[in-house]
């Protein structure tokens, strides 16, 4: 493991969902996060949750036909996915580097089908599932470039807590005084 670089596990929807609130909470500035893992791994679980943390009140669907939704947050929110996607000229058409980051944060689902079209300075998020003795779980694998997605990880490791038991503390995450909007029971 590389310095900046971090593990999670998580062992419920629920807990992803809210490593991404507290990640989109710890955002401070435009950035690109890319996500990799098979389907069902929690990609998707994860950027609804993010959204709750960059204060966006809109329920977040996955973009998997649409390739590309735009919701309104604290920070723009740019969810991309690229599962269907053939050509990388499909992207241009959208004008897609004006998002690679642009003003908002985008969150790239399948990123690995377009490894090419990412800046790199950005945040790769891989997520695997496994099975152990305690049942399913999902282990989030947290590598930045650069220094705001450095930045952005070393607030979300800050701000992660564990109970004895080792089960995720999750502490309710209200908005930001003075902010709109963000709560993670809204998009989970
Ligand atoms: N620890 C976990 N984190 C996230 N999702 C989980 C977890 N355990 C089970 N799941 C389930 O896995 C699925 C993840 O779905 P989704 O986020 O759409 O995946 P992806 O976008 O990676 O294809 C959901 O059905 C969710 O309930
Ligand atoms: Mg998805």
């Amino acid at each position: 493991m590389r310095q900046g670089e971090a593990f999670i596990t998580t062992r419920h929807e629920n807990e992803t969902a809210y490593i991404g609130a507290v990640l989109g909470g710890a955002i401070a500035r435009p950035m690109v996060i890319a996500l990799h893992g098979e389907l069902g791994t929690g990609k998707t679980v994860l950027v609804r949750g993010a959204a709750a943390g960059l204060g966006v009140t809109e329920p977040v669907s996955s973009p998997t036909f649409v390739l590309f939704k735009i919701y309104r947050g604290r920070l723009p929110l740019y969810h991309f996915d690229f599962y269907r996607l053939r050509e990388p000229e499909e992207l241009e058409a959208l004008g897609f580097d004006e998002f690679m980051p642009g003003e908002g944060v985008a969150f790239v689902e399948w990123a690995g089908h377009c490894p090419e079209l990412l800046p790199r300075e950005r945040l790769d998020i891989f997520i695997e599932r496994f099975f152990d003795h305690a049942g399913e779980g999902r282990q989030l694998w947290f590598a930045p470039q650069g220094r705001e997605c450095a930045l952005a990880v070393e607030k979300l490791i800050e701000s992660v807590t564990w109970r004895v038991n080792g089960k995720l503390n999750m502490i309710p995450l209200g908005p930001d005084p003075g902010e709109a909007g963000g709560r993670l029971d809204r998009n989970c």
